[in-house]
């Protein structure tokens, strides 16, 4: 019997090739940061309040305009029928079936049209600049027509970073599988497998075309062709959030990309305050990497957070169990998320405040 999200891993790990586990579990080089993710909310604690009467417990909240039923969302996530046959299909269904928002990837195996005709649903597209402008802009295009709310622009990855066991396993794109989002935007070379090793490796399709010359005025440019809000995700600094607000992003998530990209930056949470601080509640700021528990998520609201992203939980839920694997991760996390609320005193998401927790930082 599972009893938190973190034991689906196990189940995931035995039922994938290892190529594949792999590649959803690791992170970048010596994983420091990985483990930091993790590690970092263990080191933050409660200052819960008593006699407050909690037979009310209200999780709603709006992320840009969206009435959703918790601050617990899905995170993009690449290539998930690598992990089920209906992959990013089961997580979109998952995620309706929670009322809350779900990310879906630039790299995914099923299109925006696929996830769309799910049903209804609040969904944002995340995507990875391309060399081609002209495929993004047509991109941005299909994902409008396909409903989607508003794109998040990953801005933590101008080159991959380096996942060695990845490398080991030279790992690669199941032939049977495609980046959906592309087909039929006249892609070019991208279609063209590069083998040229291990800096193309992964998606091979895919990578040589990332823009590595990404900087701020492609985000304005990107305002230019599309009246969607955009996310920045990938910020990690104080000076970046405020040059974020600046160039018009309608909101931050402080992430590390899961730590698969610069080995030895802080955990989002240790980020999160200084971020939040430099936003000066201009755009609301979310974080992604290492949220595993209820207690998690009260944490990050506690440090201002507007809500939470869920990453390899979700892919590894999926795996061991399709969709019903992916709404138990999100039922589980609700559910430990209100008990953390009940236990501390707190009947909605405006009464988690600062004074609940005690950070390493605030300790002399
Ligand atoms: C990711 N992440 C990611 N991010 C993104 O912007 N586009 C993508 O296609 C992917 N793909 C991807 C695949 C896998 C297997 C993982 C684990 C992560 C990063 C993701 O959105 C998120 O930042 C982290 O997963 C959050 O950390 P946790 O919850 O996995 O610890």
């Amino acid at each position: 019997m599972i009893t938190n999200v973190t034991e689906f891993e196990a189940i995931a790990k035995e039922k994938l090739p290892k190529m594949v586990y792999d590649y959803y579990a690791s992170g970048a080089e010596d994983e420091w940061t990985l483990k930091e993710n993790r590690n970092a909310f263990s080191r933050i604690l409660f200052r819960p309040r008593i006699l407050v009467d909690v037979s009310k417990i209200d999780l709603t909240t709006t992320v840009l305009g969206y009435k959703i039923s918790m601050p617990i969302m899905i995170a993009p996530t690449g290539m998930l029928k690598m992990a089920h046959p209906e992959g990013e299909l089961a997580t979109a269904r998952a995620a309706s079936a929670a009322s809350t928002i779900m990310i879906l990837s630039s790299s995914s195996t099923c299109s925006v049209d696929e996830v769309a005709s799910t049903g209804p649903g609040i969904r944002f597209f995340q995507l990875y600049m391309l060399k081609d402008r002209n495929v993004v802009a047509r991109l941005v295009k299909r994902v409008e027509r396909a409903g989607f709310k508003a794109i998040a622009l990953t801005v933590d990855r101008p080159f991959l970073g380096r996942r060695e066991v990845d490398i080991k396993n030279r790992f690669t794109l199941p032939p049977h599988l495609t980046f959906k989002n592309f087909e039929g935007l006249d892609l070019g070379k991208l279609d063209k497998i590069d083998d040229s090793g291990p800096v193309s490796y992964g998606p091979k399709q895919f990578d040589p075309d990332i823009e590595r010359s990404l900087n701020w005025k492609d985000v304005k440019w990107l305002q230019t062709i599309t009246s969607l809000p955009i996310l920045l995700k990938g910020v990690l600094t104080a000076e970046d959030a405020r040059l974020a607000v600046e160039a018009g992003a309608a909101g931050i998530i402080v992430s590390n990309h899961g730590a698969r990209q610069l080995d030895y930056v802080p955990a989002t949470i240790s980020a999160l305050e200084e971020v939040v601080k430099a936003a000066q509640g201009r755009v609301p700021v979310f974080l992604d990497g290492g949220v595993r528990r209820g207690t998690d998520v009260f944490k990050a609201m506690a440090l201002g957070a507007s809500g939470v992203f869920v990453g390899r939980p979700v892919v590894f839920s999926l795996a061991a169990d399709g969709e019903a694997g992916v709404r138990k991760v999100l039922e589980m996390l609700h559910d430990e998320f209100e008990l953390t609320m009940a236990l501390s005193g707190c009947r909605s998401l405006k009464e988690i405040t600062r004074d609940h927790v005690v950070t390493d930082w605030d300790r002399p």
